[in-house]
């Protein structure tokens, strides 16, 4: 059986490494595995190739930035060359990027099967671009494989054979505890002279906090007076950085950095003492980590975090923002969990429903 495995962008690594790991056990299985070049930047993937072992991909599409219709359409010309060379059995997608839908589409309109992991998260907000990837994705995905049960349910009401979905655990989580100990020497802390437990670790990345600047400035605000009880460090996402920019905002007060590999990042939120977040990856991460985390969206599509996390949905208000922070580093936030099959082990199920996919 031949199997396409799909990476392009910055939270797909992490979800294919273990993938691509256990597959190796498994002699019957032929993968290989495409990079589009979604990102393409050291910081953005060469270093999670390195920190996290993956080998060199096999095809690498190069398609780079651009708008959603470019970026989409040129990874679809691209993939379509490869699938007709390659002639998969099986493509495998991971997440939500816009590399996750474009091959999708390009797999099933040559009848290739495909399978999704990570299926079936629904943040209801079509604004955001990855909620219609997920919905094209899950609409043509023939294995979904969810990491919650609610992402069933949601798979369920829009009509997928319950036959198709398997409920296997974060993959995200198998990476995270594989490389905890590892990610714990990382020489990081002392390098911004961050303290365990005495620091704010941020990401910010998406459309609807940094491309607006009325909502940035309002983030940014909220950061600097928290800054003035406790350090903040700031990775930042070239979007971001480059929005800043052409906003002209201040980031006085705000230790900034360059986007951080995978074990140094690990390192940073394990240590942090509280994580405020627009990603999605970093809700799971900090529920397994206990960590609390201030998630500055008005959705997420993983409920779960929140009930069975350390998640809290705050929103980008800056007022807000800052209640919440004071809520939270006066002890009032309440871990729980770990959510169900968050144990290190869902790309040993995913693997075992491949094997007998076609067998
Ligand atoms: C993408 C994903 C998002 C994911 C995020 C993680 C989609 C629709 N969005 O958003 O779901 O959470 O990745 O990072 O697929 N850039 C660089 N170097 C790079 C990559 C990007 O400088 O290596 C800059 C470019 O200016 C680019 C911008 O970042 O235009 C945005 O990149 P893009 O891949 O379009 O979207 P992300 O915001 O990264």
């Amino acid at each position: 059986m031949k199997i396409l495995n799909i990476v392009g962008a910055r939270p797909n690594f992490m979800k294919i490494a273990p993938i691509v790991e256990e597959m190796n056990k498994a002699p019957e299985l032929e993968h290989l595995l495409v990079h589009t070049g979604q990102h393409y930047d050291e910081g953005m993937s060469d270093v999670f190739f390195r920190d996290l072992g993956i080998p060199v991909p096999n095809v690498h599409l190069g398609v780079g930035s651009g708008s959603h219709a470019e970026q989409t359409a040129r990874i679809m010309v691209e993939f379509e060359k490869v699938c007709l060379k390659e002639k998969p059995d099986l493509v495998n997608v991971v997440g939500d990027v816009n590399s996750t839908m474009a091959c999708t589409i390009v797999a099933a309109k040559l009848l290739v099967p495909v399978a999704h992991v990570e299926a079936g998260l629904r943040s209801f907000d079509r604004a955001m671009p990855e909620e219609i990837n997920r919905l094209v994705t899950d609409a043509l995905a023939d294995l979904l494989f969810t990491t919650s049960r609610d992402a069933d349910e949601n798979l369920k009401r829009e009509g997928v054979d319950a036959a198709r979905i398997h409920f296997v655990g974060n993959v995200m989580i198998d990476t995270l505890l594989k490389h905890r100990e590892k990610a714990a020497a990382a020489d990081v802390m002392s390098r911004f002279g961050m303290k365990k437990g005495g620091f704010a670790l941020v990401t910010l990345h998406r459309p609807s906090n940094v491309d607006d600047p009325e909502v940035l400035k309002g983030i940014l605000e909220a950061l600097q007076e928290v800054s003035r009880t406790i350090p903040v460090l700031f990775p930042m996402h070239p979007r971001t950085t480059k929005r800043i920019a052409e906003f002209g905002l201040s980031l006085d007060g705000i230790t900034t950095a360059e986007p951080f590999g995978y074990l140094e990042f690990l390192c940073l939120t394990s240590n942090a003492g509280i994580v405020l977040t627009d990603s999605g990856g970093l809700q799971e991460e900090t529920t397994i980590l206990g960590i609390p985390c201030l998630t500055l969206r008005h959705n997420t599509e993983r409920p779960v975090t929140i009930t069975h996390g350390t998640n809290i949905m705050v929103g980008p208000d800056k007022k807000r923002i800052l209640e919440a922070v004071r809520r939270v580093t006066n002890g009032d936030w309440h871990p729980a969990g770990p959510p169900e099959y968050w144990d290190g082990r869902a790309a040993q199920r995913i693997v075992e429903v491949i094997r007998r996919f076609r067998s």
